[in-house]
């Protein structure tokens, strides 16, 4: 997309914000790793560059580097922490390497009236800073546009050649005015602000029809999460009745989670050629008298793959298979810095193999997580679907220990929807990131009535998390918890104990197994 923002990651915690930030603001931003030569980055025809932050110092051998050929390109560029010092670096200015640095709020203050600045209720105001080095000096043509206590160049520009510079992070919520500042830099830059769902909706179905031509077949698989159900959406505006979108029960499912996908897409898409394929008895098959969980994820794994190819099968010759990948798991694969802490271990539906011989449409490829859901909304795709908290793949199987049953899967259903209902009525389902039920292996003594219960234990897990690569507790007010207790105990016939997780991730994990 000519004349949009490249975001230069050089491997801040926040590459990705800035991404976000800048297009919530309206304008297109795509992120490429740092260290490539000038070439790959002006071919995508970038209106401005912003040079992230980053975890090396800028004055070290092997740190990542800026290809100079790229600062004659005349682009508008914003460097920000590492991005700051590598263009002081870079261009003539001095850096010192600090023993202790700057972390956590601090305040700043604005200097001169530079474009930055522009509309900021005052001079002075709070921002977010991390970093080791510090520029002592700015290169010739630059100007001091901000400083801090510590801090004598915590902000530099040089105006003529549209290069500007912060010490601090303005895509970080702490960071006041953060959001003006973006939107000051771009609109400095002479951008315009014309990023909208709406369009890349109608350019992404003009993009598909393009390459599926007049009479190519899509199949898609649905977990009944958000990413699959946009993507198949989108699919079925683009290419109509040559999609087909497979939902397989594979009996590990939520009480009634197989008809609502049904009815909440077909509802949106009559056309959509939806086919949920029973395969509960496969499964459960395949699965009797496992208890390891890694042995019950791969032979998940792997009955999935064979139902969703048969059913393929059946369709005749179709050359394309949708898959709901999303920006963030594409620009992981290329950070600069390899795999990154980041990174998700569970990718996509049922880990289909890519060499099942299909093409591959990732129609979502370029989105992050909340525009799928601006995308979904604008698609006709119900709340309830746009908002379902995560549910692993492998379903119920994985919050069953030990070997699973039919009639631990019945138990485990009904208290599980008897915490997703009683979280729903406090009004704290997007609040929590995940909340379940979990039934255990072991039995537990008990008194019901007049007599002696020996009956199953119910664990409720329930977490808030932004990634779910670290996760902390809920803190669920104690009438819920009770309530909660006594329903599972009450209503689950077999079950006379419920416990609460109050483990963290890490050391534990948000699943059981
Ligand atoms: P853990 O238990 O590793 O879970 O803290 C992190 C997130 O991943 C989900 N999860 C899975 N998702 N297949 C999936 O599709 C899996 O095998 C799987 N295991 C865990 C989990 O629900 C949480 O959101």
């Amino acid at each position: 997309m000519p004349g949009h923002v490249l975001i230069v990651d050089y491997g801040s915690q926040y590459t990705q914000l800035i991404a976000r930030k800048t297009r919530s603001a309206g304008y297109y931003a795509e992120i490429m790793p740092a260290g490539l030569e000038a070439g790959p980055y002006l071919e995508r025809e970038p209106g401005a560059l912003i040079l992230s932050g980053g975890p090396a110092s800028a004055v070290e051998v092997g740190a990542p580097k800026l290809d100079p050929t790229l600062l004659e390109a005349g682009l508008p560029i914003l460097g920000i922490c590492y991005g700051m010092q590598l263009l002081a670096l870079e261009m003539g200015g001095r850096l010192t390497q600090e023993a202790t640095g700057e972390y956590g709020p601090t305040v700043f203050k604005a200097a001169g009236n530079g474009p930055l600045w522009k509309g900021l209720p005052q001079e002075e105001f709070t921002v977010w800073m991390s970093h080791g080095d510090r520029v002592e000096e700015p290169p010739p043509g630059f100007a001091v546009s901000g400083r801090t206590s510590d801090l004598p160049v915590a902000a530099m520009e040089n105006q003529k050649a549209a290069i500007f510079c912060i010490q601090f992070h303005p895509e970080v919520h702490h960071t006041q005015n953060g959001e003006t500042i973006l939107k000051n830099f771009l609109a400095e830059a002479g951008l315009v602000p014309n990023w909208k769902i709406s369009s890349f909706a109608r350019d992404t179905i003009e993009a598909v029809r393009a390459k599926t031509g007049s009479d190519g077949k899509a199949i898609c698989a649905l977990s009944g999460g958000v990413d699959s159900a946009v993507a198949a959406a989108l699919m079925s505006r683009a290419i109509g009745g040559r999609l087909w979108s497979v939902f397989v029960d594979n009996g590990l499912l939520r009480e009634g989670e197989a008809d609502e996908v049904k009815a909440a897409l077909t509802a949106a898409y009559p056309e959509m050629n939806l086919k949920v394929v029973d395969a509960s008895a496969l499964f459960l098959n395949a699965l009797a008298g496992v208890s390891d969980p890694e042995r019950k994820r791969k032979i998940i794994g792997e009955t999935f793959i064979n139902v969703f190819t048969d059913e393929a099968e059946k369709l005749g010759k179709i050359d394309f298979l949708v898959q709901g990948t999303l920006y963030p798991d594409v620009i992981e694969s290329v950070s600069p810095l390899g795999p990154s802490a980041m990174i998700k271990s569970h990718h996509n539906v049922g880990g289909l193999p890519e060499n099942i011989g299909f093409h591959l449409i990732e129609p979502l490829r370029d989105l992050f997580k909340d525009e799928v859901r601006v995308l979904g909304k604008e698609l006709g795709i119900p709340d309830s679907l746009l908002w379902r908290q995560p549910f692993p793949g492998p379903g119920l199987a994985i919050r069953i220990i030990g070997p699973v049953e039919p009639e631990g899967l019945a138990i485990l259903r009904r208290a599980d929807s008897i915490v997703r209902q009683e979280i729903k009525q406090a009004g704290l389902e997007r609040e929590i990131w995940q909340a379940f039920a979990v039934l255990l292996s072991n039995k537990s003594v008990g008194v019901m009535g007049d007599g002696r219960s020996y009956g199953r234990v119910v664990a409720i897990r329930a977490v808030t998390s932004v990634d779910a690569m670290t996760a902390d507790w809920a803190r669920l007010p104690h009438d819920l918890l009770a309530k909660l207790s006594s329903r599972i105990i009450n209503e689950v016939a077999g079950v006379n104990r419920v416990v609460y997780d109050i483990s963290t991730k890490p050391p534990g994990t948000i699943e059981w197994e």
